[in-house]
C-alpha cells in the first residue's frame, strides 16, 4: 500500500500492433509496451485530485479533473482487483508521450494510479494481473468500453498477444520473446476520440454486420497470421508488411483511418518503408512503418518529419 506517504511511478506506453477495434469484439491482438510514458507523482491529500505537470491545449485538465472524480469513486467501490485505497492523493502527471493519440497515455496513466493505489506486493509481485484489472476498470472512463489490451501492454510490458476466451473478461496474455523489425512510429493530432471512434465502430457492427463483421474477421486473421510470424525466428520486416499492409486497409474500409495518416503512410513507403498502419483507435493519432532496416528506418523518419503537422511525433525503433 502506498498510503500515506510521497509516490512516484512509472508506467509505460504502448504501439498496437494488429488487433485495434477487432479486439473490443473478441478478436486477437498483438503489441508492444514503449520505453516512453508517463510518470505520476503522488502527495498525500483528502480526496484525489490529478493535474498535469506541464500544460497541455484543450480540455484536458477539465478531463483530468472529471477523471479524478471516477478515480475516487472506481477505487472507493469493492470490486474483485484487490484491497481498495483508503488513501487519497494530489497526483502530478508528466507524460513524455503525447496525450490522447494512440500511444496509450490514458492506458500508462490508469496503470500508474492503479500501482500506486495497490498493496506493495500486488505491484513489485511476479502476478501483475491485479495492476491490470485495476487499471482496466479505470481505463473505462476514457474507452467506455475497454478491450484491456493497452493496460494489459502497459501493466505487464514487452510484446504480448490476447486471446479472448470469454466474453466480458480481461484477454488471455502471453509475452512473445520477438525482436521486431525497425519501425518508423509517430502521432498526429486526433480528429476524435477513442470513446467516440469505438462507439462509431459498435454502431456500424449494428446497422451494417455483413460489410463490418467479415472485416473483423480478416482483422483477427492478420493477427493470428502476425503472431505466427512474430514466434518464427527470423527478420519479421518481410513477412509483417503484407500483413500491416492489409490491416491498414482494412481499418481504412472500417471508417477509423483519415486522409492525413493515409498520405503519411503512403510517403513513408515512397521514402522507403515496406509498408504501415494506423495503431490505436485512428481518427489520426499514431502509426507506424514497417522498415528493411534501421538505415531505412532512419531516413522514413527524417522525411516524415519536417512534414507532420504541429504536435506530432515521429522516431525510429528498433
Ligand atoms: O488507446 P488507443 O486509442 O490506441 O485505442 C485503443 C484500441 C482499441 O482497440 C480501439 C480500443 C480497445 O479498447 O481495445
Amino acid at each position: 500500500m502506498n498510503g500515506r506517504s510521497p509516490y512516484s511511478g512509472f508506467a509505460p506506453g504502448k504501439l498496437l500492433l494488429f488487433g485495434e477495434h477487432a479486439a473490443v469484439f473478441g478478436y486477437p491482438a498483438v503489441g508492444v509496451s514503449l520505453d516512453r510514458g508517463l510518470r505520476i507523482s503522488v502527495t498525500p491529500a483528502d480526496g484525489i485530485s490529478i493535474r498535469l505537470a506541464r500544460p497541455a491545449g484543450g480540455d484536458v485538465a477539465a478531463g483530468l479533473s472529471a477523471f479524478a472524480a471516477f478515480v475516487a469513486d472506481t477505487l472507493g467501490s469493492p470490486a474483485d482487483d484487490g484491497p481498495v485505497s483508503p488513501a487519497g492523493g494530489a497526483i502530478t502527471v508528466d507524460s513524455d508521450l503525447p496525450i490522447s493519440s494512440g500511444f496509450g497515455s490514458s492506458a500508462a496513466l490508469c496503470t500508474a494510479i492503479a500501482e500506486w493505489s495497490l498493496p506493495d506486493p500486488q505491484v513489485s509481485g511476479h502476478d501483475r494481473s491485479a495492476v491490470w484489472r485495476r487499471a482496466h476498470r479505470l481505463e473505462a472512463f476514457f474507452h467506455g468500453t475497454p478491450s484491456g489490451i493497452d493496460t494489459g501492454l502497459s501493466s505487464l510490458g514487452g510484446v504480448r498477444t490476447f486471446r479472448f476466451s470469454t466474453p466480458g473478461a480481461l484477454p488471455e496474455s502471453a509475452a512473445l520473446s520477438a525482436d521486431l523489425p525497425a519501425l518508423v512510429v509517430g502521432a498526429i493530432p486526433r480528429e476524435r476520440s477513442t470513446r467516440d471512434l469505438v462507439a462509431g465502430v459498435r454502431s456500424r457492427l449494428s446497422t451494417e454486420p455483413s460489410t463490418v463483421r467479415p472485416i473483423f474477421d480478416r482483422l483477427g486473421a492478420l493477427a493470428d497470421a502476425a503472431i505466427g510470424e512474430l514466434a518464427a525466428e527470423r527478420n519479421h520486416a518481410a513477412g509483417m508488411a503484407p500483413l500491416v499492409a492489409d490491416a491498414h486497409h482494412l481499418l481504412r474500409d472500417l471508417g477509423v483511418s483519415t486522409p492525413l495518416t493515409d498520405g503519411i503512410i503512403d510517403r513513408g513507403v515512397r521514402a522507403g518503408a515496406l509498408a504501415g498502419k494506423l495503431s490505436g483507435a485512428g481518427g489520426g493519432g499514431a502509426f507506424y512503418l514497417v522498415c528493411p532496416d534501421a538505415e531505412v528506418a532512419a531516413r522514413v523518419a527524417a522525411d516524415l518529419d519536417g512534414t507532420l503537422p504541429p504536435g506530432s511525433v515521429c522516431f525510429h525503433m528498433g
